[in-house]
């Protein structure tokens, strides 16, 4: 990573020296079964030098989604900030769960239409992944296109992106890979060395796993607006849109049998304590999730299973046995949604595609002429 790229840190990125890195696998499991990793003792000091070390921080932007989210009647905490590394890597094994379609879905509905994306979009692109996280529906893409100028992925948790584009760099070895950490949620800063980039290679930015669904409608038109204004007047955005709307099968891939939703969900109170020296009793609240039929969304959220209080950077927050934290939304777009939500960020549908049962659907968008 360039000095460039670590001056366009946000406020947003994790602030903490970056654990080791392995396999999301190996993580869970040792942090399951032996001590959080989190919790490593700082080594003792060795006289006046090393006290240096012992510094505190915190994400101003974190405490204060925080400390206003639970001063409402309605309690509720932006999604954004499920995805520290530990979130993100139990996000990685949502994925892979036999209950969460959705991965799976994308990727083979991705299979299928990355050559028609690449031929539309032309040599020397740069592709910019919002949400990259493991960055492991990228190579469908990126393998389709004919000489990608660069690769530009965008997450908010740092260490995870350095993680999956460090993999990402040995399957692409000539690819440029310039990796930005970024709260998608505000404008995003490309990297200087894109002036560089050939005039005639136009830029792709790929939004997939139904992030944009993680959005209110609103939320999402500004969103997709200011994706049109990253890839350009030539450039072309490729949307993956979970449309599912059958309670049946929502309802368990976002609260499967082995809890590995419910760990990552919980693991924003876990968060909070860690962070921003809350006092949370994880094990007195629940993961739960919901399905609002008028307005075809999951709800999650974290159920407080008594009556109780916990305090964040010193305020305390009572707690109603049965009152909830709501976490995330994930709304199910159909096609007509996003046609209304991408004729407000003047964006036009170039092309889409449905996985088999029709229950994925990536869309091809470009800026109105
Ligand atoms: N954006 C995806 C979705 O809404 C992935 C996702 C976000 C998710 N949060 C989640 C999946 C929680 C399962 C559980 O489906």
């Amino acid at each position: 990573m360039s000095t460039q790229h670590l001056r366009n840190l946000s406020p947003g990125a994790d602030l903490r020296t970056p654990r080791p890195l392995l396999s999301p696998a190996a993580e869970l499991g040792r942090s399951v079964r032996g001590t959080p990793l989190d919790r490593v003792e700082p080594r003792a000091s060795r006289g006046a030098r090393a006290e240096l070390t012992g510094w505190t921080s915190y994400d101003p932007r974190f405490a204060s989604d925080v400390l206003s989210g639970l001063s409402q009647p309605r309690k509720s905490i932006p999604p954004t900030w499920l995805y520290d590394q530990r979130g993100s890597q139990l996000f990685e094994a949502i994925t892979e769960l036999p209950e969460y379609y959705a991965t799976r879905s994308e990727i083979s509905l991705l299979r299928s239409c990355a050559g028609a994306i690449a031929a539309r979009i032309g040599p020397d692109a740069t592709v910019i992944e919002i949400g990259s996280g493991s960055s492991r529906k990228t190579p469908l893409l990126l393998g389709a296109v004919q000489r990608p100028y660069a690769y530009v992925p965008v997450d908010i948790s740092g260490a995870f992106l350095m993680h999956s584009a460090a993999l990402l760099r040995g399957r692409f070895p000539d690819l440029r890979i310039m990796p930005v950490v970024a709260d998608f949620m505000r404008p995003v800063q490309l990297p200087h060395a894109l002036r560089f980039a050939p005039a005639s290679g136009r830029r792709l930015v790929f939004f997939p796993g139904s992030t944009i669904g993680n959005l209110e409608p609103d939320e999402a038109a500004a969103c997709l607006a200011r994706l049109g204004a990253l890839c350009g007047p030539n450039g072309m955005i490729v949307l993956g849109v979970d449309e599912n709307r059958d309670e049946e099968t929502l309802l368990p891939a976002y609260n499967d049998a082995a809890g590995v939703t419910a760990a990552f969900d919980l693991n924003l109170l876990e968060r909070i304590n860690r962070e921003l020296g809350g006092t949370f009793d994880v094990g007195a609240f629940r993961h739960e999730a919901r399905y609002d039929r008028e307005r075809h969304r999951i709800e999650m959220h974290l159920v407080s299973v008594r009556e109780q209080s916990a305090e964040v950077l010193g305020r305390s927050f009572a707690f109603a046995q049965g009152e909830t934290i709501h976490t995330e939304n994930s709304y199910k777009f159909d096609r007509a949604a996003i046609d209304s939500i991408a004729k407000q960020a003047k964006l036009q549908r170039v092309a889409d595609w449905r996985e088999d049962r029709g229950r994925f659907a990536v869309h091809l968008l470009a800026p109105c002429a």
